[in-house]
């Protein structure tokens, strides 16, 4: 089938902030003169004490380091709040839906916003919170879990967001990590008309935290939970004691802004570190020029808060740009699949930022429940979190946008704090299931298996050749794991973890990760915390997990497992490890498919062949290569004669 091309509308190229001459343009120049393009776009931050460096950054092992605008000064809080006050301090930065549509929503306007932010900056003070100190926060998707980052960034604390629907012990994890004393959560949280127990996780999690000695509960549902003496504080208490006013603190360019956990393809997860300056000119200036956002426009990024799309898209980029920001409680299809488009017409919704496995499954629900909705407020779409298939693609762009509305594909990471190939929507002719073109400041390649670049039309490993100021600065405690992950694999290049094609065009197609990450629902996991989160279970000698391919989900959970010698393995024990494991980690790394197996293949050296284990999983079954390696190739023959039956 031909690629489909869809050339940027007229409009659009007239009216955007970049057009195609300006894109190229500012893209060279952020190439070749960064100093003066990086202090250009700085402005848009409100410095304290104004940089004079603007990148000190190496990717090579002898002089290694990410600097940027290194001696200047500033607080995002204050970017985000108070500098808006006397143009917009009664424009609404926040509103919020809540779970159900029968419940009352929420508008908080930017003077609202700051003084509920100073007041808990100024509770989490008084309760002994410095500088550099680490909050976590375990909160569902209401204006609070906002109220407390920017709480945080005001008083130069460094938060940690761990997302609702990990479980104690993930939580725990986390939390012992980073070694936070404050742990920022509520009763419960509501989604899809389900009440998920959070303090009832904190405290399970705090039994192995004992260092832990504030936990702030806020009451959204009213559930009647136990609070500990001493420990515990009720949210709408405790702040409303505190002042209004909290002069934000004076951070460095380089301090630590926040942390969040991450899986790789190898140990427990990592914690990416972001910091304040490079991170805050990245987040607004992507927020800006991705969605062409102008002052006044609702705009509408459905990820949670706990992982970085939700920090950079749903708080830091938009409120730094004084724009009005949607935050969703609940879920795409509850209590029907037509859930967000009547959100999108609630508030005139004008720019809407999803992912690829929610439309997916909407689309599956059929085309009436969108045409039941209006829509017309929308002017431009957003994906992230995974690849998006064409077919997914021309339904989100024909029937949620009625052929009107360009997409905005963006590939990034957590480690790259906020969008790194993404089409412009003024600037860039848009080919369904490519992330397109490299933002400013954003050098990509192509390597090879060996290292060497390739040119042209190809397919190869995505690395990105120079630092950009959104780049993360390392893994916290671990600043050696933080090179060998990402600057060991190709010398010199930051390494993306995604294998990627390029086309004649010069557009960039991810084809999705090359190492042992999967992309689950959008949500990233190391199939390593799967297998050890199996291998804890005592029946359970040894276990592989490998990605499947999912009509909704991109990728689903395929568990190879086998048990100890005594066990018998049948229907109750693969119920019992699914429950496990979503015990251990949480509901999201559910596996959808475990096959019991005698043996796994493995080298004479004893390292699993995931290659044929993925291949199996595929169903793909006429290429599994060479198995003549294998200490016992019958091991093979036994997996493939016992592949489950998939629906
Ligand atoms: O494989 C890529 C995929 O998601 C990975 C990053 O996951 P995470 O750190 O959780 O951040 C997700 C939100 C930015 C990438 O290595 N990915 C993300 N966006 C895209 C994507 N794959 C294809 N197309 C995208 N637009």
């Amino acid at each position: 089938m031909a690629e489909a091309i869809y050339p940027v509308p007229a409009d659009w190229a007239e009216t955007a902030l970049i057009d195609e001459a300006r894109y190229l343009d500012m893209h060279r120049r952020s190439v070749e003169e960064p100093d003066a393009f990086w202090a250009e776009e700085a402005q848009r931050i409100d410095w304290i004490k104004p940089f004079t460096k603007v990148k000190n950054t190496s990717f090579h092992e002898e002089d290694f380091g990410i600097r940027w605008f290194e001696d200047g000064t500033l607080n995002l809080s204050a970017n985000c709040l108070d500098r808006h006050l006397a143009e917009r301090g009664d424009t609404v930065a926040i509103l919020w839906e809540p779970d159900s549509p029968q419940d009352p929503s929420r508008a908080i306007t930017y003077r609202e916003l700051h003084a509920d932010v100073c007041r808990l900056a100024n509770l989490l003070l008084a309760r002994g919170v410095q500088r550099g100190d680490r909050v976590t926060i375990y909160l569902p998707m209401v204006p609070e879990a906002a109220v407390a980052m920017l709480a945080c960034a005001r008083i130069g604390a460094i938060h940690s967001i761990v997302f609702a629907g990990f479980s104690p012990d993930a939580l725990a994890g986390r939390i012992q990590d980073c070694d936070s004393r404050v742990v920022l959560t509520a009763d419960e949280g509501l989604r899809g008309g389900k009440r998920v127990p959070l303090k009832k996780n904190v405290d399970e999690a705090l039994t192995h935290c004992p260092a832990v000695a504030t936990v702030v509960v806020l009451a959204r549902t009213g559930a009647d939970v136990a609070m500990q003496d001493g420990r515990d504080l009720r949210w709408a208490e405790a702040v409303a004691a505190q002042s209004a006013e909290c002069a934000p603190a004076e951070m460095n360019a380089e301090d630590p802004l926040f942390i969040l956990y991450t899986s790789g393809s190898t140990g427990k997860p990592k914690g990416v570190l972001h910091t304040t300056g490079g991170y805050s000119v990245w987040a607004s200036m992507t927020h800006q020029y991705v969605f062409d956002y102008r002052p006044g426009q609702i705009y509408w990024c459905a990820a949670d808060i706990g992982w970085v799309t939700g920090h950079s898209y749903v708080v830091y980029g938009p409120l730094a740009n004084g724009a009005t920001t949607v935050m969703f409680e609940g879920v795409p299809n509850f209590p029907d699949p037509s859930r967000f488009w009547q959100v999108v017409d609630k508030f005139g919704v004008e720019i809407f930022y999803g992912a690829p496995t929610a439309l997916r499954a909407l689309m599956r629900e059929g085309d009436d429940w969108v045409h039941k909705t209006s829509r017309k407020s929308l002017r431009l779409l957003g994906s992230v979190g995974e690849p998006i298939n064409p077919e997914a693609w021309e339904w989100y762009h024909k029937v949620v946008g009625e052929g009107r509305c360009p997409i905005v594909d963006t590939w990034w990471q957590t480690e790259t704090g906020g969008a790194m190939i993404t089409p412009l929507p003024g600037a860039t002719a848009l080919k369904p299931g490519s992330a397109s073109k490299p933002m400013f400041g954003v050098q990509p390649a192509l390597l090879d298996n060996d290292g060497l670049v390739l040119d042209g039309a190809t397919d190869g490993c995505l690395v990105i050749g120079d630092s950009w100021p959104g780049q993360m600065r390392t893994v916290w405690g671990d600043h050696e794991r933080f090179f060998q992950t990402y600057f060991t694999t190709f010398k010199g290049w930051y390494f993306t973890g995604d294998g990627c094609r390029r086309d004649e065009d010069g557009y960039y197609w991810i084809t999705g990760r090359i190492d042992d990450v999967i992309n689950v629902s959008g949500h990233r996991m190391g199939t390593a915390e799967i297998e050890s989160a199996l291998v804890a279970h005592a029946k359970v000698a040894e276990a592989a997990v490998v990605g499947m391919p999912h009509a909704i989900k991109g990728q689903g959970i395929y568990a190879y497992v086998t048990c100890n010698a005594e066990v018998e393995p049948d229907e109750a024990l693969r119920r019992e490890l699914v429950a496990w494991v979503r015990h251990e980690i949480g509901p999201i790394a559910t596996p959808d498919v475990i096959q019991f197996a005698p043996g796994l293949p493995k080298t004479r050296s004893g390292k699993i062949m995931r290659r044929i284990l993925r291949k199996i999983a595929e169903n793909d079954l006429g290429s599994l290569g060479d198995t003549s390696t294998l200490a016992d190739p019958s091991v093979v023959d036994n997996l493939i004669a016992n592949r489950p039956v998939l629906a």
